[in-house]
C-alpha cells in the first residue's frame, strides 16, 4: 500500500552540507518528499519526539544533538514507505549499516547516525502530526 512516513535529516547531515546528497538517495529509493523543512529543534519538542527513550542513558544525549544545529523534517510517500526508507537509511549502528545505505554512507556513530524514520503505521502518524499541519502535506 502506498504510505507516509516521517524522516528527520539531522544535525550531522545539515553541519556537513549533505542534505541534497541524503535526498538524492531517497529520491533515488522510489520515496517522493512530499513536506519538507529546516527547523531548529525546541528543547522540548526533542524531548517530546524522543520522550519513548527518556529512561534511556543516552536520552540526554540524544536531544542536545538533535537541538545542537538545524534539522530538515520530511514527510516521505511511497510504496511501503516505512518499511522501505528503513531499508534505506540502513542499521542504527553505521557499522552495521548494509553498504549503499545512508548511514553506512554518511553516519558519523550511533548518536550522529544521520537520519530518522518511524518504525510503524501508528508512529509515523504522530510524529508527521507533530510537526506538520494537513495543508503542508502536498503529494
Ligand atoms: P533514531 O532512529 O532517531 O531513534 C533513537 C535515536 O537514539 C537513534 O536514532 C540514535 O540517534 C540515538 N541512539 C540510539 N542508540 C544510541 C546509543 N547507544 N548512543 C547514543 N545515541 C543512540
Amino acid at each position: 500500500a502506498i504510505e507516509q512516513t516521517f524522516s528527520i535529516l539531522k544535525p550531522d547531515v545539515t553541519r556537513r552540507n549533505l542534505t541534497g546528497a541524503v535526498n538524492a538517495k531517497i529520491e533515488a529509493a522510489g520515496l517522493r518528499i512530499v513536506a519538507q523543512k529546516r527547523i531548529h529543534m525546541t528543547r522540548p519538542q526533542a524531548e517530546s519526539f524522543y520522550g519513548v527513550h527518556k529512561e534511556r542513558p543516552f536520552f540526554g544525549e540524544l536531544v542536545e544533538m538533535m537541538i545542537s544545529e538545524p534539522v530538515v523534517v520530511q514527510v516521505l510517500r511511497g510504496e511501503s514507505a516505512i518499511a522501505k526508507y528503513r531499508e534505506v537509511m540502513g542499521a542504527t549502528n553505521p557499522e552495521k549499516a548494509d553498504a549503499g545505505t545512508i548511514r553506512k554512507e554518511f553516519a558519523l556513530s550511533m548518536g550522529e547516525n544521520s537520519v530518522h524514520g518511524s518504525d510503524a503505521p501508528e508512529t509515523a502518524a504522530t510524529e508527521i502530526a507533530q510537526f506538520f499541519t494537513e495543508s503542508e502535506i502536498v503529494g
